[in-house]
C-alpha cells in the first residue's frame, strides 16, 4: 500500500500544458505500484481530456489558469482539475455523449473520463468555473496471483 501523498500544479490554460499535465500526473500516479501500464495510460487520457476542456472551453479571454491537484490515499488516486472560467450552465447535458458546444469537436471528453475512471464528479457554478474530480485505483492488485490460482 502506498503512503498518503499529494501534489498541486497550477499553470496557464494553454495547449502546450496539456502534455505537461498528463505526463506529470502519470508520473505521480506511478507511485501506486500496482497500476498497470494500461491504467497509467487511462490516467494520462482522463487528465488530458479534463485539462483540454479548460484550454478549449474554460475562458473567454487569455490568461486563465488550470489547477490540478492529485492525491494518493492508500491505493486510490484522486485527481481534481479546476478552473475559474465561464463554467457550465447544465452539467448533466454537458456530460451526455456527443454533446458539445464546439461544432468541430466530438463531445466525448466527459464520456471518456467517466469510462476510464472509477468515479467522475463534475460541478460548476456558471461564471465561476468548473471542478472535475476523478478517482482511479488499480483494478486488480495481485491479478497475477488470481490468474495463477484459477
Ligand atoms: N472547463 C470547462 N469550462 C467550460 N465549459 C466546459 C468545460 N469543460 C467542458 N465544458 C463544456 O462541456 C461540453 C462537453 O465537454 P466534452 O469534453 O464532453 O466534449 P468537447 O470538449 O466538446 O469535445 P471533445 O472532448 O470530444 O473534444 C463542452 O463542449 C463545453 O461546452
Ligand atoms: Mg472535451
Amino acid at each position: 500500500m502506498s503512503a498518503t501523498n499529494h501534489v498541486t500544479l497550477e499553470f496557464p490554460a494553454i495547449a502546450q500544458n496539456v502534455e505537461f499535465a498528463r505526463v506529470a500526473v502519470a508520473c505521480f500516479a506511478s507511485q501506486i505500484d500496482s497500476f498497470t501500464m494500461e491504467e497509467i495510460d487511462d490516467i494520462k487520457l482522463i487528465v488530458s481530456e479534463a485539462v483540454s476542456n479548460v484550454v478549449l472551453h474554460g475562458y473567454d479571454s487569455p490568461g486563465g489558469l488550470v489547477r490540478v491537484h492529485a492525491v494518493i490515499e492508500g491505493n486510490v488516486l484522486t485527481i481534481t482539475v479546476e478552473d475559474t472560467g465561464r463554467g457550465i450552465a447544465d452539467v448533466e447535458q454537458a456530460r451526455q455523449p456527443a454533446f458539445t458546444t464546439s461544432p468541430d469537436r466530438m463531445g466525448m471528453g466527459f464520456t471518456i473520463m467517466e469510462a476510464l475512471s472509477d468515479d467522475l464528479d463534475v460541478s460548476s457554478r456558471p461564471g465561476a468555473g468548473v471542478r472535475v474530480i476523478m478517482k482511479k485505483a488499480p483494478r486488480m492488485a495481485g491479478s497475477e496471483e488470481h490468474e495463477r490460482r484459477s
